[in-house]
């Protein structure tokens, strides 16, 4: 059955590189059959958090907001692709993530580092899954460290070479680790109602 994915990526740098990989995230995932969406944090530009989406009284967070609210709350899993700056996530990203809470609870979630060089960002992505939980996702096990990402990926997030095949081999795992937790969660959530 497919499921409902969205796909985060949160660099604002103009040159950015990882987009190749939220791209290749999302091909792999509707290819399939997931109905997987890239959630572009620089394309919904939203401030430097003031408010919380839940700060807001019913009816009154900006509109951008309040859509990426509903998108999250209806979707079956998320990844989250990131790379690493300074040994730390990027701010984008965070600052997107931040302006939600309760809006992720109960459903999985999957790590995509990357990096220009060889170790891929796992950095980032171990600092994110500690995030991620605290949000109340279920980070699963699985994760992709994919570097360097020029050489792993084209401008259209096609793999190239030796490293694109191997991310292509790597891919399914991933992909299936998180589709298993994205099951058991719905079915869960179906048998019995979250606790809070
Ligand atoms: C401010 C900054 C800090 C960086 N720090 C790291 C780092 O700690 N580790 C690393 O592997 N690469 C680091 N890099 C290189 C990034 O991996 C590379 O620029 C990558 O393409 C950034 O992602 P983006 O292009 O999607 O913004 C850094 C890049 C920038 C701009």
């Amino acid at each position: 059955m497919a499921h409902s994915i969205l796909v985060f990526y949160g660099s604002y740098r103009r040159d950015r590189k990882g987009i190749r990989l939220a791209n290749f995230v999302v091909t792999q995932l509707r290819a399939r059959e997931d109905e997987a969406e890239l959630i572009d944090a620089q394309a919904i530009g939203l401030p430097m958090l003031d408010r919380m989406y839940k700060e807001y009284a019913s009816g009154a967070a900006p509109a951008v907001m309040e859509s990426l609210a509903g998108k999250i709350r209806d979707a079956d899993a998320f990844v989250f692709v990131t790379g690493e700056y300074n040994w730390g996530v990027q701010p984008g990203l965070k600052n997107l993530t931040d302006h939600f809470l309760e809006e992720w609870f109960w459903r999985p979630a999957g790590v995509v580092s990357y990096s220009a060089g060889r170790i891929g960002g796992v950095r980032s992505g171990l600092a994110w899954r500690d995030t991620l939980s605290e949000m109340g996702m279920v980070v699963i096990s699985s994760t992709l460290a994919v570097g360097p990402i020029e050489q792993t990926l084209d401008e259209r997030g096609e793999p190239i070479g030796e490293l694109g095949n191997g991310l292509m081999k790597a891919f399914p795992r991933f992909a299936d680790d998180l589709a298993w937790w994205t099951e058991a969660a719905k079915a869960q959530r179906q048998h019995k109602a979250p606790p809070y």
